[in-house]
Formats: structure tokens, sequence, C-alpha cells
């Protein structure tokens, strides 16, 4: 079973990649990290815990970094996400509370904990929690096997026309990532909008009838209307999960091996992922990105996940 820590920023895809990561017999999710990124901190720690009460997930929630590493806070996607984060399902109340520790804290700790190479870490917010913990103990950059990350593109942006959200809010800490040494895989728009939420798909998962179906269908119902009218796509894309599909069945996507840039100096550029695609310059590959997505087969990993609930 691959070790992982689920560090994100809920949000309905990180919703649906918390739902696979919790069951799948491939992962073993040693916790949740949480970051500012789609709504403000608290925001986003209260949707995790609410997602893990929710779907009976026992692991540590541990809240990290509510401001990016250097700049002001960047402003939050509730034109996606809704005024909470995660509007759409209705919980019960909240009776489970976060862990003691900080995000970055559990991080280290739980990287020092175990050998070389043996914790994947899968960010599907902003950076800055991972930045901040190589930054701040960098005695755990051998024990990261892989960081398989959800963000940027070689394509359009879309937060600007040059940068994705979650490299765009926190630029200076995915600079911090894509050049700590650690093998990444990134996951980013050009490969996430070949996995649009269509309402076929709803219906689909909708017939499965089990808890985390219904939740699936609430949340995908708000996101992939609000991504209709703001992006004018068939459906929501599911960018988050597809980390965790990698994670279970690489073979469903493509990936090419690139230097990939962060942008952190340009105004109207800031937090562009310039990707090498073409091998252009003589700098050593440090990203793996992904290109093409099997989207059938993504669909049926999906599907698979969501049935473990019974
Ligand atoms: C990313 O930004 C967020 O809105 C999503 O959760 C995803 O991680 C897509 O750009
Ligand atoms: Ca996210």
């Amino acid at each position: 079973r691959r070790k992982i820590i689920l560090d994100c920023d809920p949000g309905h895809d990180d919703a649906v990649a918390l739902m696979m990561a919790a069951r799948h017999p491939k992962l073993e999710l040693l916790g949740v990290t949480t970051v500012r990124g789609n709504q403000t901190l608290e925001k986003t720690t209260r949707n995790a815990l609410n997602l893990c009460q929710y779907l009976g997930v026992d692991v540590p929630v541990c809240e990290g970094m509510g401001t990016p590493l250097v700049r002001p806070p960047a402003v939050v996607a509730g034109d996606i996400h809704g005024a909470t984060g995660l509007d759409g399902p209705v919980f019960e109340p909240l009776t489970r509370s976060k862990d003691s520790r900080h995000a970055v804290d559990f991080i280290i700790e739980t990287l020092l904990a175990h050998g070389d190479d043996e914790i994947t870490l899968v960010p599907t917010g902003p950076l800055t929690n991972i930045a901040m913990a190589m930054r701040r103990e960098p005695r755990i950059l051998p024990k990261i096997r892989e960081i398989v990350l959800m963000g940027g593109a070689v394509g359009l942006g879309n937060i600007t026309p040059a940068a994705e959200f979650n490299i765009h809010c926190d630029a200076e800490a995915a600079y911090v990532v894509f050049t700590c040494g650690r093998p990444v895989v990134m996951i980013g728009l050009d490969l996430t909008h070949q996995a649009q939420c269509t309402p076929e798909i709803i219906e689909r998962m909708a017939r499965i009838d089990n808890r985390a179906s219904r939740l699936f269908c609430d949340l995908m119902r708000f996101f992939s209307q609000t991504n209709r009218e703001q992006f004018g796509l068939a459906g929501g894309p599911l960018h988050d999960p597809n980390c965790i599909a990698y994670l279970i069945d690489p073979g469903c996507m493509e990936l090419k091996s690139m230097y990939a840039e962060i942008e952190i100096r340009s105004e109207s550029c800031y937090g562009r992922t310039s990707c090498d695609f073409y091998n252009r310059s003589d700098r050593a590959h440090n990203a793996r990105v992904g290109v093409t997505l099997d989207a059938a087969r993504f669909w049926d990993i999906v599907e698979e996940c969501i049935r473990l609930y019974g």
C-alpha cells in the first residue's frame, strides 16, 4: 500500500480526491492537511472535517497555512466552490475536531518517522504547507517518494490567462516545490480538463446509491454548474481526483518528462508553469507532466472508489 498525505483546500474536487484516497486498498491515507486556497483556511479545514465525519474517515486532520509564503493572500474561489468552499451538500452538525498539530509539523513529523522514499505527498491546493515544511526541515526531502500535485498548465490558465489557480495562489511556494529535487508529477489543467463531470456521469454515479455517491452527486451538481457558467465547460473538471487516479492506476494517463519552471517575477505571468515541452533548453527535467487521460478508465476508477463505501 502506498502511504500518502493529502494536502488540500476542499473544494469540490478535493472532496472527491479525499473520498477516493481514504478507502482504496492500494493507498494508505496517513492524514489530511489543509491550506488556504479555494476558501479561507477556517473554511477549508471545516470542510475537510465535515467530509471525514460524513465518510467515516478516521485520520488526523491538521490545519496549515492561512497565508501564502511571500505575497498577501489572493482571492478565494467563491465563484467556483461557493461561499462555504463546498456549497451543495448539507452536512450534519460537526462533532469532529481538528488535530492539535499544525499541518507543517504533522508533515515533518510523519515524514521523519518513516524511511527514505516511503511517503508520497499529494497536494491538491496551493503549495504553501509543503514548501514551508521543506524549508523548515530539509531532512524530510529524502523521505519523499514522489510529489503528485494538482496544479499548473502547459497551456492556458484558469485564474489568469497565464496561470492555474493553485500555483497562482502561492507561486513562491510552488517554486520551492518544483526545485526541491524530488520527483514531481504535475497534474495540470491540460489533463484535468479531460475529466469533465457531465450530467451523464452524475447519473451513472447516482445509480450506485450509497453515502459516497450521494455526496458525489450533491457536490458535482453545484460544481458543474459553476464551471459551465465560468468556463463554458460540459461539466466540472475533476482536477484533484486525477492525482489519486494516477496513484491507483498510473497507466490511465500519459505523462511527459520535462523541465518546468515557476514564474515568480513577472506581473502578468505570475504563477505560470513554464513547461519546456519541446525540450528546448538543456535544463534537467524536474517534472513529469500529465498530457493525455484515458477518460473512460478514469471514470471507472472513480466508480470503483465510490463503490468501496458499500
Ligand atoms: C484547482 O483549483 C481549485 O479550485 C481546485 O480545487 C483545483 O485544485 C484547479 O485549478
Ligand atoms: Ca484543490
